[in-house]
C-alpha cells in the first residue's frame, strides 16, 4: 500500500518527518529502562521466563488494573504476552477457528485484519468511529448485518488509533446485545487505555459487568509507557479462555522477553507520575496539531485522523495529498491501511516527534493544506 509513496520518500532531500509511524519521542521511565537491568543485580536475567509471565510482572499487571479500573483481577487469569500484536495473535490461535469471521468496526489499527487471516480467518469491516457523531448512527443494526453464523468475535478499540476517539456508551452497548445475541468473544484492544485527555479515565470496555464472561482484555506497555521495542503486554479474561490462550502461548513466543518483563513490571509500578507527564505531554501535542491544522480535537491515544478529499478536490484515492506532504518534508500514513473505505483518509502520529519538531511538520503541512 506505502509502494507508491516509497519512490518518493526515498527521492526526497532534507528533512522528512515520520509522522507515520506510531511511536514516541519519549524514553520510559528511568527504571524500566535497558542500561537499569544490570545482569549482576537481576538472577537469570537471559533464562526463559516461565509461560505465563515472571511473578512480579503478573503480580504488577494486576495492581495496575486494580489502579486503572477499579477491578480486582485474578492473577492466575493473566498472560503475559510479546506486546499485544504477539496477544491478540495467541487470542485468535486460542479462540477462533479457520473460517470464522470476527466484527472489526472500521478504521482499524492496520494490523488487526492480517491477524486474523494468519488464523484463516476474516475481518468484516463496518465503518463506525468516524460516524460516532452521527445521531442517526445505529451501532447495534450495524453490527447485527455484520453478524453470520460464523462471526466469532468482536474487536472494540478505545481510546482507538486511528481516530482517537473513546467509544461512546451507547455504542459499547450495542456491541454488548450484539456479543449476547450472538454469543461472540469480545476482544477489548487496551493499548491507549492511559492515554486519554480528558478529566476522567474513560471506563474500560471490558469492566461492563455484562462483558465479563466474555471480554478479553489486551494490554501493552509500548503507548503508555513508550517501550515499543520491549515488545512487552498482557491479557486477562474469563478463566477457561485464558487457559486455552496459555496452552497457546507456549507454541508461539514460548514467554516474553524476560529482561523486558523486569523492566515492564518496574514501569507499571513505579510509572505513574510518569505516565501523567507522557498525558500531559501527548495532549499539548495533540491540541497542537489540532489548532495548526484546523482539525477537531480528539479524546485520546497517539493519532489523528482526517479526510484529506478536500486537498485533493474531492478525488477519492488521497495519494496526490500524500505526495505533496512528502514534497513539503512530512510523511503520513494513507487511510486505506485503516480500512476500504478510508482511501481518501490519512493517519498523522502526533506523539513521534518532540515539541519543536512537531512544530516544524505541522508548520509543513498547514502550507500544504493551505493550497
Ligand atoms: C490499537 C492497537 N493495538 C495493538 C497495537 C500493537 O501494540 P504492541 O506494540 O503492544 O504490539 C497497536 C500498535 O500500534 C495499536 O495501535
Amino acid at each position: 500500500m506505502f509502494t507508491p509513496l516509497r519512490e518518493r520518500i526515498a527521492a526526497h532531500v532534507g528533512p522528512l518527518h515520520l509522522l507515520n509511524i506510531g511511536d514516541s519521542f519519549l524514553e520510559p521511565p528511568a527504571v524500566a529502562r535497558t542500561e537499569a537491568l544490570l545482569s549482576a543485580e537481576l538472577p537469570h536475567l537471559h533464562r526463559y521466563a516461565p509461560v505465563q509471565g515472571l511473578p512480579e510482572l503478573l503480580d504488577a499487571a494486576v495492581r495496575k488494573v486494580q489502579r486503572r479500573s477499579g477491578v480486582a483481577i485474578d492473577r492466575a487469569d493473566v498472560q503475559v504476552v510479546s506486546g499485544a500484536t504477539a496477544g491478540l495473535m495467541t487470542l485468535c490461535q486460542a479462540l477462533i477457528d479457520p473460517g470464522d469471521e470476527v466484527l472489526l468496526p472500521a478504521p482499524f489499527w492496520p494490523l488487526f485484519p492480517g491477524i486474523v487471516a494468519c488464523r484463516g480467518a476474516r475481518a468484516v469491516q463496518i465503518p463506525l468511529y468516524d460516524r460516532l457523531d452521527d445521531p442517526a448512527l445505529d451501532a447495534e443494526a450495524l453490527f447485527e448485518a455484520a453478524c453470520t453464523p460464523r462471526t466469532a468475535a468482536i474487536y472494540l478499540n478505545s481510546p482507538h488509533n486511528p481516530t482517537g476517539r473513546v467509544l461512546p456508551a451507547p455504542v459499547v452497548e450495542a456491541a454488548i446485545q450484539v456479543a449476547r445475541r450472538h454469543d461472540l468473544w469480545v476482544f477489548c484492544d487496551e493499548v491507549y487505555e492511559d492515554l486519554y485527555f480528558g478529566d476522567t479515565p474513560p471506563a474500560p470496555l471490558w469492566t461492563h459487568p455484562d462483558l465479563r464472561e466474555r471480554a478479553f482484555a489486551i494490554h501493552s506497555m509500548s503507548k503508555g509507557y513508550a517501550m515499543a521495542g520491549a515488545r512487552v503486554g498482557f491479557i486477562h479474561g474469563p478463566p477457561e479462555g485464558m487457559a486455552a490462550v496459555r496452552a497457546a502461548q507456549t507454541f508461539t513466543t514460548y514467554c516474553a522477553p524476560r529482561p523486558m518483563q523486569v523492566a515492564a513490571a518496574r514501569a507499571l509500578d513505579a510509572g505513574d507520575a510518569w505516565l501523567a507527564d507522557a498525558r500531559r505531554l501527548y495532549q499539548g501535542a495533540a491540541e497542537q496539531v489540532t489548532a495548526g491544522l484546523g482539525l477537531p480535537p480528539v479524546e485520546g491515544g497517539t493519532f489523528l485522523f482526517f479526510d484529506a478529499a478536500p486537498w485533493c478536490g474531492g478525488a477519492a484515492d488521497c495519494t496526490p495529498f500524500l505526495e505533496r506532504c512528502i514534497d513539503s518534508g512530512v510523511v503520513l500514513t494513507p487511510g486505506a491501511a485503516s480500512g476500504q473505505a478510508y482511501a481518501s483518509w490519512v493517519r498523522l502520529c502526533f506523539s513521534i516527534l518532540p515539541p519543536d519538531e512537531l512544530a516544524d511538520a505541522v508548520t509543513r503541512l498547514a502550507g500544504v493544506m493551505s493550497r
